[in-house]
């Protein structure tokens, strides 16, 4: 894989259709090795995921199993009001045993429709933002903190994202990722247990049992702020690094 900082000529092209020619960072702007090193050193100890999720109700306890079982329990659940309005849950997608995870927020119309995460405008432009660090949709892993959608697209409320989150929880568990890659801030607060805005999020590594995770914008909100693009660009830059480091 191409050194986080350094662009192939793929990417680049990639990265120009995109009309985000802002991602490609001015030489003196890229992140070097020290800066990166820096700001892993600076890292928050391991945040834990889900403290409000280790939770002894039955109707909350983190499902055991594998994939099947997760994917099954997810698809008939109903601990919150959302399964009344869903056409589907959505489990999430892709490579079970990738090194990378991606985490959303919550299914939106699109993806209850179609049953699968990131299938609208925002998860074109994931898999742009993918594609950009030679990443393949197929190579990784793809999951929401909520299955199923909130009406309206609302925000999730707490207690669906408390009913929700050991499904994320047994994911986690059973892909054993090298790197998580959060998108947004819902995601990463719920991940991360804090409640920062995201801009003050993003920029380090933090780690999840011992996986270490890295935080940007959601696709749907750079579609409307593409002044923020140049951030997630180095957010990507800082996933790869990381990911570099790990192998
Ligand atoms: N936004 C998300 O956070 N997840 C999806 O699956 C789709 C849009």
């Amino acid at each position: 894989m191409m050194p986080a900082g350094r662009l192939s000529d793929r990417q680049v092209s990639v990265l120009h259709e995109l009309g985000i020619d802002l991602w490609q960072l001015r030489e003196n702007e890229r992140p070097t090795a020290s800066d990166q090193s820096d700001t892993m050193s600076q890292a928050p100890a391991a945040a834990t995921l889900g403290r409000g999720a280790e939770i002894s109700n039955p109707e909350t306890a983190r499902p055991d199993g594998d994939w099947e079982t997760v994917h099954n329990a997810i698809r008939n659940c109903t601990r919150c009001a959302l399964h009344e309005t869903r056409t589907q849950a959505v489990c999430g997608i892709g490579n079970t045993r990738a090194e990378w995870l991606i985490v959303g927020e919550a299914p939106g119309a699109d993806e209850d429709r179609q049953g699968e995460p990131f299938v609208g405008r925002a998860g074109q432009l994931l898999n742009e933002m993918l594609r950009a660090i030679g990443l393949r949709r197929e190579q990784v892993f793809i999951a929401n903190v909520l299955k199923c959608r909130p009406p309206n697209n609302r925000d999730p409320q707490p207690a669906e994202i408390a009913q929700c989150q050991p499904y994320l929880q047994r994911q986690i568990e059973l892909l054993q990722p090298k790197v998580i890659l959060v998108v947004g801030r819902i995601a990463a607060q719920t991940l991360l247990q804090v409640d920062k805005p995201l801009g003050q999020l993003r920029g380090q590594t933090y780690e999840y049992r011992g996986v270490p995770v890295v935080v940007t914008y959601h696709p749907a909100y750079l579609l409307r702020t593409s002044s923020q693009k140049a951030k997630a660009w180095e957010d990507l830059l800082l996933a790869l690094d990381v990911m570099a480091k790990t192998t």
